[in-house]
């Protein structure tokens, strides 16, 4: 009867024990669950999403041991409470340098066809390279990186975890993608209105707001289209007569590219300002002014921007149809803040 009593407490001890390693876990499985109405995410063959890849990355976005003088992380310009951008118009980098661009938001980054402003960059994988190496950004290089995680021993058990190997350069490119391309936000009071059926989702101002960003009135979804609200090409918004960045003309050399810029997504908006390339609109209001003049003359400007002879009332709905695409349990999530 005694050992039976001390049989049944081991399993009910086993049985809880369990039930807390099972608890610890539960919040993961929701990572990568693809929002209503949201196309699947490609994942690379060597390097499909697992926790212990993910935890592997979260740490290394987090940790200043990515940069030279290990004073920046990559959250440091990608700040979850800001959608992953910053609210400068450009970033401190390392050794006072500053970035020559606006941060952008890490928003469904993974649905991305390519990276930069430029369009240069063609994986989140590779693209982990490009801040490691720029001389106002990590300043550094991943084989220095490598070593210094080789010496902390949670790094060398978490790599093996992750990807059966010591840490190099193949672990913190993948790693950190991985990490990426769980950065999915699709709860938007838009989301909520269009994808998930609620009618009240959206305020009666939000609706009109939306009726004009679809409209030939604006022409704003001819660029800003599709459920990422960005067609991905690369166009000139008018913002100036005489651009000091080039734009994608740096990547191609091609005189029809000067001072064209990757059109960015919308998501999320109402969290990532100052705005544009070089931040130089600082509020919403800024961007629709812009908008509403038709811009600045620049031979390469697109013929949809044009002056629009929008009312005040109607960009206020503007703004409250941008306002609302904006994922308030996307800058929240606890999953995505640093331990
Ligand atoms: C000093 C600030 C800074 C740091 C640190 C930084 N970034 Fe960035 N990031 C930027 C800026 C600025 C851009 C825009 C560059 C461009 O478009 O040419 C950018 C662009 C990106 C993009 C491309 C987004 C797009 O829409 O094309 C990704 C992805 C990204 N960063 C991820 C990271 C990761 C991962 C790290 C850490 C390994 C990191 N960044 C570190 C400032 C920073
Ligand atoms: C011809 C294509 C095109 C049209 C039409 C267009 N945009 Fe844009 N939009 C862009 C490009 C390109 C950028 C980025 C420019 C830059 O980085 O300097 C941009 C940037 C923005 C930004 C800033 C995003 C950020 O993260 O900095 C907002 C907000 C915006 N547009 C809203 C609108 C609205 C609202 C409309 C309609 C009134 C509109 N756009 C029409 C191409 C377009």
């Amino acid at each position: 009867m005694k050992s039976l009593l001390y049989l049944l407490v081991l399993v009910i001890a086993i049985v809880s024990c369990q039930k807390e390693d099972v608890a610890k876990d539960i919040v993961y499985p929701v990572l990568m669950e693809i929002p209503q109405g949201f196309p699947n995410i490609i994942q690379p063959k060597d390097n499909e999403y697992n926790q212990d890849r993910w935890l592997l990355g979260k740490r290394l976005f987090y940790d200043k041991v990515m940069s030279k003088d290990s004073s920046l992380s990559c959250a440091s310009c990608h700040n979850s409470a800001m959608a992953f951008s910053d609210d400068l118009n450009f970033s401190a980098g390392t050794s006072g340098n500053f970035t020559t661009m606006n941060a952008p938001t890490l928003t469904n980054v993974a649905y991305q066809p390519y990276y930069t402003s430029a369009g240069g960059v063609a994986t989140l994988e590779m693209h982990v390279l490009v801040p490691i190496q720029e001389h106002v950004e990590f300043d550094f290089n991943i084989l220095l990186i490598a070593d210094r995680m080789r010496s902390d021993a949670t790094y060398v058990s978490m790599a093996q975890k992750a990807y059966g190997r010591i840490p190099d350069p193949f672990v913190i490119t993948r790693a950190l993608a991985c990490f990426e391309r769980s950065l999915i936000s699709g709860n938007s009071d838009y989301d909520k209105y269009y994808f998930q059926s609620d009618p009240n989702a959206l305020s009666k101002e939000a609706k009109k707001g939306m009726d004009l960003f679809f409209s030939n009135r604006t022409n704003c979804s001819d660029c800003h289209g599709g459920f990422n609200f960005t067609n991905y090409t690369f166009e000139n918004n008018g913002l100036y007569q005489e651009y000091e960045n080039v734009g994608r003309y740096k990547l191609t050399g091609n005189d029809d590219d000067i001072a064209l810029f990757k059109v960015p997504t919308l998501r999320n908006i109402a969290y990532t300002g100052p705005y544009m390339h070089d931040g130089s609109l600082n509020t919403l209001e800024d961007v629709l002014n812009h908008y509403n003049s038709g811009g600045k003359d620049h031979l390469h400007k697109s013929e949809l921007i044009r002056p629009l002879g929008l009312s005040t009332q109607e960009k206020n709905e503007l703004k409250a149809f941008l306002v609302s695409l904006s994922d308030h349990t996307f800058i929240t999530n606890p999953i995505f803040k640093s331990l």
